[in-house]
């Protein structure tokens, strides 16, 4: 049986010279990586007590909806500035260049309500980090952070201390 790490696709130089891109839908595109992957997930907080899976569009939303079904939770997306209806707040936070904002409708989460988070990569940190901001301005609990993959070489967990973080596939590197 292959292993999970085996249907991502790396590309050399993309988007730039010396990035090696860990494409997620190669992953996603094949049956039996897509139950591996989700399993995975499942697997790092079927045992936990909480509430809501918490997933930053895009690729959040792309593996934290399926943790939420099969554990029976409700879904919370984090979305890009201006797409969501209701009263929300925002988080600012940095990219390589530039920053990006990210907003959660306000009545998300309840104080008190303990939540995991669910992405397809942790990179340098940041969008983690904001979200963790914006569940805390809420009053909700994190008592999880998930990935898929993590690029270890970026350091992202330096800004996220405290917190209980897991990962499907550690790459070493950038
Ligand atoms: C990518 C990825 C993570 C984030 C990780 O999302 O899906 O959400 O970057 O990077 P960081 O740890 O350096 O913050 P992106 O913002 O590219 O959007 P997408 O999910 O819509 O593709
Ligand atoms: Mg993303």
């Amino acid at each position: 049986m292959k292993k999970l790490e085996e249907y991502v696709r790396s590309i050399p130089d993309f988007p730039e010279p010396g990035i090696i891109f860990r494409d997620v839908t190669s992953i996603l595109q094949d049956a039996d990586g897509l139950h591996m992957a989700v399993d995975s997930l499942i697997d790092m907080v079927k045992d936990l007590d909480y509430d809501l899976v918490i997933g930053p569009e895009s690729r959040g939303f792309i593996f934290g909806v399926p943790v939420a079904y099969a554990q029976h939770k409700g879904f919370v997306p984090v979305r890009k500035k201006g797409k969501l209806p209701c009263e929300t707040i925002a988080m600012e936070y940095d990219l390589e260049y530039g920053q990006a904002t990210i907003e959660m409708h306000k009545d998300a989460i309840r104080p008190g309500q303990k939540v995991i988070i669910v992405d397809d990569l942790i990179a340098t940190g940041g969008t983690t980090e904001a979200i963790v901001k914006l569940i805390e301005q809420l009053g909700g609990q994190v008592v999880k952070i998930c990935f898929v993959m993590e690029l270890k070489g970026l350091n992202g967990r330096e800004h996220l201390k405290g917190y209980d973080v897991d990962s499907a596939i550690i790459y070493e590197g950038k």
